[in-house]
């Protein structure tokens, strides 16, 4: 059984005007899987992120199935929603400042997120706060904890707010564009980083971009948006050599050459 699977999502206006936003879209991630959901902006793949989370935007519903470990998120109390939220699945956005609050210490952001989630005392959650900082691989996190958000590079910023994802260890991260505001370098170190995450402790990972070259070197499988629906779907591999969908073929022409798989030296 997957980890998460989404049968018949539609996403619509609660007023019931005008076309779904999410039109009857269906997939699986598996434990330890890269999911990555690729397509047009404004073709609904944020509201699907948003959906597993309970976050929809005032105004819009969700209906359909969402099964995630054996249970129906969409059946949910909203005080089952928060713990969902806590515990079990977690997002990263493009932009990690809205993830964090620019006036507070990155160590007091860190330390009240983990003792709110996990019930910690003070010194433990400081523990932890360290522990999650060493995880992402940010250099010195002693320093960091008694930093603000703009006293750091935008790499760093999103390697903090992945690690605030982390804080109650995820079964399911869902990465909105995590990597769109950085630059090449950053970008791959990030990705290696997820990568090493869901090797590492079996969580699942949707990575959603418009980009599908990022994909290349990390998804298992790709989902094609497009206005709302998945026109396709496959095995990374078999997606990136011959694609089906004369979309996913314009996309792919979008890319000048994907290697398959990446060479080595690219993907570090
Ligand atoms: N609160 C809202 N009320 C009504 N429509 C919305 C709302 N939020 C988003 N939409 C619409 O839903 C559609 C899907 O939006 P979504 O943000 O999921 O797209 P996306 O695929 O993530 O795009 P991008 O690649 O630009 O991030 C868009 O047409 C958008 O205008
Ligand atoms: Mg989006």
């Amino acid at each position: 059984m997957s980890l998460l699977t989404v049968e018949h999502l539609t996403i619509a206006r609660a007023s019931g005007r005008g076309e779904p936003l999410v039109d009857d879209v269906s997939f699986t991630v598996d434990a330890g899987e890269v999911v990555g959901v690729v397509g047009e902006s404004g073709s609904g793949k944020t509201l699907t992120g948003l959906s597993l989370l309970g976050l929809l935007p005032d105004g819009l519903t969700a209906t359909g199935s969402l099964s995630f470990d054996g249970r129906e998120l969409l059946a949910q109390s909203r005080s089952e929603w928060e713990r969902t939220r806590g515990a079990d699945i977690a997002m990263v956005l493009q932009d990690p400042s809205s993830s964090l609050h620019p006036m507070l210490k990155l160590g007091e952001q860190l330390t009240d997120h983990v003792r709110l989630h996990l019930g910690m005392s003070k010194t433990d959650a400081r523990a932890r706060a360290l522990e999650l900082l060493a995880r992402v691989h940010l250099p010195d996190p002693e320093r960091i904890l008694t930093q603000y958000p703009h006293q750091l590079s935008g790499g760093m910023k999103q390697r903090v707010s992945i690690a605030v994802a982390l804080a109650c260890d995820p079964k399911l991260l869902i990465a909105d564009e995590p990597t769109t505001a950085l630059d090449a370098n950053l970008r791959t170190g990030i990705i290696a980083l997820l990568d090493e995450l869901r090797r590492e402790s079996g969580m699942g990972v949707i990575f959603v971009t418009h980009d599908l070259a990022m994909l290349s070197s990390i998804a298992d499988r790709l989902y094609v948006f497009r206005t709302g629906h998945i026109v396709e779907s496959g095995r990374a591999e078999r997606v990136f050599r011959s694609p089906e969908h004369p979309y996913t073929r314009v996309l792919l022409d979008a890319v000048p050459q994907i290697p398959w798989p990446l060479p080595k030296e690219i993907q570090q």
